[in-house]
């Protein structure tokens, strides 16, 4: 439930990241690798090992070990993993971890037939919630994108997840440079129709690092422009909230109770453990700092570091109470419904820019109330300037 959701008891998630990929989108900057071959064993024994080694950090050092919320297998393409490391891995929280009754365990899942076929076994192995990369409905988006599949797969994976989960998602992304207000506008209504309880609808972003950003920088035009993006965010806003699809973060949309568990713990800085090449994790101290914890990104350095020492951690900081100040306003007001603000934060000079709050509640961009701040309808345009400012 929102409320629930909404208020500051703390949570755990765990977030387990496989790296590999059956192909290398062009606009992708994750930590996705094209691998044929991966050794079964061998990235089992390194997940669980250090799946137990964050989990004894957890119990050693956080300020209030919370119950485990959420579970989320992210990529690369985790739908591409070998069930039994997922089964494996889900079979041993459940002595690590003390679990949340409604657990969310979610898997992203690339749509093509080969994966599709895979949706069975990964709802025996424990997976209750799926998240379909779809991308586009549109075939020539699809092959602009660099994607595997094609729009009858996006179709055939979400009625089988529908089929087989309580809970699908499925990402798409928009912005292209041939994207008009009314072909979107006939893409949305396809989507609608699909009758998603979540729908991720993300700008599409040239990220350093991709073949985008490399044609990018030799003179192509890979995006709309800006002034379109902005009305295409407008209208996804307006259709899907029509269909009672709700923006609750700057690119989520959901049905009242279909919120995502797990992405609530990052933008409420709740507690996360993170395992896999190249995975964040943090969590709160009793000091009000937070460790934050950074893993080895190459896949072949990973499995080396947890072999040798139990897990890969590459980094391991302590934010201070400063870091987490910027932290808990940088994610929570992401959230439509805003954030409480922890008692230590609530009116603090040192951390938050009271003649920036005070101006920006008069203007109407910020709803203020005791410890809860939520940016408005009118503010939300303004969100990047209305953060940096409150943040000094
Ligand atoms: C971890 S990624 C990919 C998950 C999965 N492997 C897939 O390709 O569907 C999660 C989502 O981020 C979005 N994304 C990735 N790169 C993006 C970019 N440059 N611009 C906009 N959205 C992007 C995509 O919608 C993608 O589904
Ligand atoms: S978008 Fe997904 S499938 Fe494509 S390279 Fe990135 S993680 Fe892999």
């Amino acid at each position: 439930m929102l409320s629930e959701i909404n208020s500051h008891s703390n949570r755990l998630g765990l977030y387990i990241h496989w790296p590999f990929c059956a192909s290398k989108c062009p606009y992708c900057d994750f930590n996705s690798h094209v691998q044929k071959d991966v050794d079964v064993a061998e990235w089992r024994e390194a997940f669980l090992s250090e799946l137990r080694y964050m989990a004894d950090i957890y119990e050693t050092k956080a300020a209030a070990p919370a119950m485990l919320h959420s579970v989320f297998f992210g990529g690369g393409t985790p739908s591409l993993m070998p069930v039994s490391i997922i089964s494996d891995i889900l079979d041993n929280i459940g002595k690590l971890f003390t679990l949340a009754p409604n657990l969310e365990i979610t898997a992203e899942a690339n749509p093509s037939s080969t994966e599709t076929k895979q949706l069975t076994s990964f709802k025996t192995a424990g997976i209750n919630r799926i998240s379909i990369g779809a991308q586009s409905l549109n075939p020539k988006t699809l092959h602009f994108l660099g994607r595997a599949h094609s729009n009858h797969d996006i179709y055939n994976a979400i009625e089988a997840a529908m089929g087989l989960f309580g809970q699908v998602s499925a990402d798409f992304i928009y912005g292209m440079p041939e994207q008009t207000i009314n072909n979107w506008q006939a893409e949305l209504n396809q989507i609608i129709k699909i009758g998603l309880s979540h729908i991720s609808a993300y700008q599409l972003t040239i990220e350093p690092g991709t073949q985008f950003y490399t044609r990018h920088n030799k003179g192509e035009t890979l995006t709309c422009d800006d002034s379109i993006m902005a009305d295409l965010y407008q209208t996804t806003t307006e259709m899907l909230s029509e269909e009672g699809l709700k923006l609750y973060e700057i690119s989520n949309y959901a049905l009242p109770d279909a919120q995502c568990i797990h992405n609530l713990i990052y933008w409420q800085s709740h507690d996360w453990l993170g395992i896999g090449p190249g995975a964040h994790g943090r969590f709160t101290l009793p000091n009000n700092h937070r460790w934050h914890s950074q893993t080895r990104r190459s896949p072949d350095g990973w499995i080396s570091a947890v072999k040798a020492n139990q897990h890969g951690i590459d980094t391991q900081i302590e934010d201070d109470q400063a870091d987490f100040a910027r932290e808990i306003i940088l994610m929570g007001l992401r959230l439509s419904s805003g954030i409480n603000l922890p008692e230590w934060l609530v009116g603090n000079t040192e951390f938050i820019n009271v003649t920036w709050l005070q101006q920006f509640k008069e203007d109407g961009l910020l709803a203020v109330n005791q410890n809860h701040l939520r940016v408005t309808h009118k503010g939300r345009v303004h969100l990047n300037s209305i953060i940096s400012r409150l943040l000094n």
